[in-house]
């Protein structure tokens, strides 16, 4: 087993993303710039690290799903762009930087956010790294458009919107909503890895879907935490900003101590459904408690 991979994911990742982008020299140049803008500033890149750890744990070669890595942190890019837009979150500093629609104007953000998503399907659509393998990449598409749509990020979105000030929101309404919002497309970095595996067992898909979800809510119960307790300067995006459009989080549903303590007990179970893969699984480990433990 290779030590953890952390450095050879992330240096990976931007290499398939920097190729996959269209330059700014090319028409319409300003959308262009603006998509690059959203998608090559400074993210933690976590989707496609689970995208690349999931196949090493299940021994798929890097190469076989650089395009679902890409894709998946393109869509990403898109769902913060719009998430920042006016109309929803109302954001001006993203990854330490001014957000899209600051830097460049509402119309080419929207639009750059529309052209991400629309490149990352073309990408899984044709990377070469699936070339030999045409069921996977079915299996890899139908994953990441189910992750995407209204029955995953962008109704998780339209949820989240719908909630903003409102008194009565359960437990359950708001596991719904990060589940969907934000768990949709980290559970789809895991199972997008795991659809381009040849030969896999049900028990282990079974047991990476408990992973995904696990982490995935894992991931937004600690954002809500951070908007609490870290700074502006260390999220690189506004502390406090849940607070001040009254969302519905963790920390305001069940206090800032048992919202950690859920953090943790999903942790917990996360891990826990990885011992089927034993020591393949080490890099899944670590991108788990780097979801919980992060403090950006
Ligand atoms: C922020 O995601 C939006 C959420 C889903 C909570 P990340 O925390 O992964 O943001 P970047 O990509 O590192 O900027
Ligand atoms: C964003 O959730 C989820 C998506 C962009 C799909 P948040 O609104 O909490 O993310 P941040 O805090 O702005 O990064
Ligand atoms: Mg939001
Ligand atoms: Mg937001
Ligand atoms: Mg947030």
């Amino acid at each position: 087993m290779e030590p953890y991979q952390a450095t050879h994911y992330s240096q990976r990742i931007e290499h398939v993303l920097e190729a996959c982008l269209p330059t700014e020299d090319r028409a319409p140049a300003r959308l262009h710039e603006a998509m690059r803008y959203a998608a090559l500033s400074p993210g933690k890149r976590m989707r496609p690290r689970l995208v690349y750890a999931a196949a090493t744990a299940l021994g798929v070669p890097l190469s076989r799903v650089d395009g679902a890595a890409a894709a998946i942190e393109l869509i990403h890019a898109y769902s913060l762009v719009h998430d920042d837009l006016p109309a929803m979150d109302d954001d001006d500093l993203r990854r330490g930087r001014p957000t899209t629609h600051k830097a460049f104007d509402d119309a080419t953000a929207i639009l750059a956010g529309d052209a991400l998503q629309a490149l990352a399907f073309e990408i899984v659509a044709t990377h070469a790294g699936l070339d030999d393998a045409p069921a996977a990449r079915v299996a890899v598409i139908r994953r990441l458009g189910r992750a995407v749509g209204s029955r995953g990020m962008v109704g998780g979105q339209a949820l989240d919107i719908a909630f903003e000030g409102q008194t009565g929101v359960t437990v359950e309404d708001l596991e719904t909503v990060h589940n969907l919002k934000t768990g949709a497309l980290l559970s789809a970095a895991v199972m997008m890895a795991a659809a381009a595996a040849d030969d896999l067992s049900s028990d282990v898909a079974e047991c990476l879907e408990i992973f995904a979800a696990r982490i995935g809510l894992a991931f937004q119960v600690r954002d809500d935490v951070l908007d609490i307790e870290s700074t502006t300067e260390q999220l690189g995006k506004q502390q406090g900003a849940d607070i001040a459009h009254d969302k519905a989080t963790y920390p305001a549903l069940l206090g800032l101590d048992e919202a950690k303590a859920l953090a943790d007990r999903l942790y917990t179970e996360a891990t826990a459904a990885l011992d089927i893969l034993g020591d393949r699984a080490d890099d899944l480990r670590a991108l788990a408690a780097e979801i919980v433990k992060r403090d950006r």
